[in-house]
């Protein structure tokens, strides 16, 4: 295990189909107004959103609506729900969606008490990484895939600057606690769900290929791995078996709750491409990352050999009999291609709208991290763009 880490995560999971039934005890313990904030409207249409209203009203709260938080949550919808959030001096902020709404309502509650630029400061200065005032945030998670419902991150789009950006905060950030009744995931488009199954397995790689060292974290990856496959081989052909969904829920929730990372440096490379690319397109998260995947794979491979070797072997079963450890990563990389084609995600950014004239923006909005096994060049951001065309 690389350096000195702390493990903590606060937030409690209550999982299941009664899921739900542990809300009135969870709103007992917060002042009496809650901002309820959501998407574009599913939760109404799958009838969550009485349900919700029937619980806060039983548990005589104020409520305070804040509905038609987009995919891809912009900045200006971020300094409405500050807004909001000061005015009436909310107490908690539930969140009833997915990765968006989340990780939306984890942006107004750290900056609802600050009166400056909250772009500039929380997001282009990445300031105050462990804020002092946060409202206190709960969540009601609809979609698998981000792992935002137990971890402190939040990724907003400026549009106007073309840049979309993520801040993980510190523990104060993360929910208090999340309603997860993988149930209420069936409801969600098929796009969507393989989305989001390709958006935590690719958590789980970003920190999986980093470091060379006999490390737990990526023992637990490979399980999580080898479960994620597994269940959505079954999941894309029959959306409503619950084993598979509820396995799915919960992978998606353990590959980016801080668990695997201890003791990693960690990637995040496919994730700065990928939201790079978002920024230009507001394209699906998930599918932003199995466009770059392939060819971002391929080009850190010789320097991460070794990890690619025995992540053929380990997730994908591959037995390195008789091959070379080059060939072996490479059969490795080509399961994982095959995988994709089974459960339908996109590799090809063209799909997405992006255009080769909006690679110049893509590039320059790709930030070029250090943790993994090579650091990229802006060039070869933009030949990975080019080879996923
Ligand atoms: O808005 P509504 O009407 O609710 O519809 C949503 C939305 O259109 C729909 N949906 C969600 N639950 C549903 C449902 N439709 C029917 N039934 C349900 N039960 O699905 C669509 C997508 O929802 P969204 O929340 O946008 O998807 P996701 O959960 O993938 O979140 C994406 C956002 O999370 C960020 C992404 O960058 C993106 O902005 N991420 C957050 C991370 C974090 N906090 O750690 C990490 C990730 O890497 C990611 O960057
Ligand atoms: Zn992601």
């Amino acid at each position: 295990m690389l350096g000195n880490f702390t493990y903590y995560n606060p937030t409690r999971v209550h999982f299941g189909p009664d899921a739900l039934d542990q809300l009135a005890g969870e709103l007992a313990q917060y002042g009496p107004t809650v901002m309820l904030t959501y998407g574009g409207g599913s939760i109404k249409r799958s009838g969550l959103y009485d349900q919700v209203l029937a619980i806060l009203q039983e548990a005589d709260k104020t409520v305070v609506e804040e509905p038609g938080v987009m995919s891809n949550p912009t900045v200006e919808k971020l300094d409405e729900g500050r807004k909001l959030a000061r005015e009436h001096h909310v107490d908690l902020i539930l969140a009833v969606g997915g990765g968006s709404v989340i990780d939306y309502a984890k942006a107004v509650s750290v900056s609802a008490a600050y009166d400056g630029d909250a772009w500039q400061h929380f997001y282009l200065d990445m300031a105050d990484p462990e804020p002092s005032t946060v409202i206190p945030v709960g969540t009601i998670l609809t979609m698998s895939g981000t792992g935002s419902e137990m971890n402190a991150g939040s990724v907003i789009t400026n549009h106007e600057q073309r840049l979309k950006i993520g801040h993980v905060y510190g523990p104060e950030v993360m929910p208090k606690f999340t309603i997860l009744n993988p149930e209420l995931t069936f409801t969600v488009p098929d796009y969507q769900v393989r989305a989001g199954i390709y958006d935590a397995f690719n958590h789980i790689c970003e920190q999986y290929f980093s470091g060379e060292d006999d490390n737990t974290s990526d023992y637990l990856s490979e399980g999580l791995m080898k479960s994620l496959v597994h269940a959505s081989r079954i999941a894309v052909k029959d959306p409503t078996d619950y084993e598979a969904r509820s396995n799915i829920s919960w992978v998606c929730t353990w590959a980016l709750n801080t668990l695997i990372s201890r003791g990693k440096s960690t990637d995040w490379e496919v994730h700065m491409i990928g939201q790079a690319i978002g920024a230009v397109t507001n394209a699906t998260h998930g599918m932003t990352l199995s466009a770059v995947s392939l060819p971002y794979y391929r080009h850190i491979m010789p320097y991460g050999l070794a990890k690619f070797a025995r992540f053929a072997t380990n997730v994908w079963g591959i037995s390195p009999d008789g091959k070379a450890e080059a060939e072996l990563a490479k059969a490795g990389l080509a399961a994982m291609s095959d995988w994709m084609d089974e459960i339908g995600v996109v590799k090809h950014a063209s799909e997405l709208g992006l255009t080769p004239d909006m690679y110049d923006d893509v590039v320059k909005g790709t930030f070029l991290l250090t943790g993994g096994y090579h650091t990229l060049t802006p060039a070869e951001v933009h030949e990975i763009l080019v080879e996923s065309e």
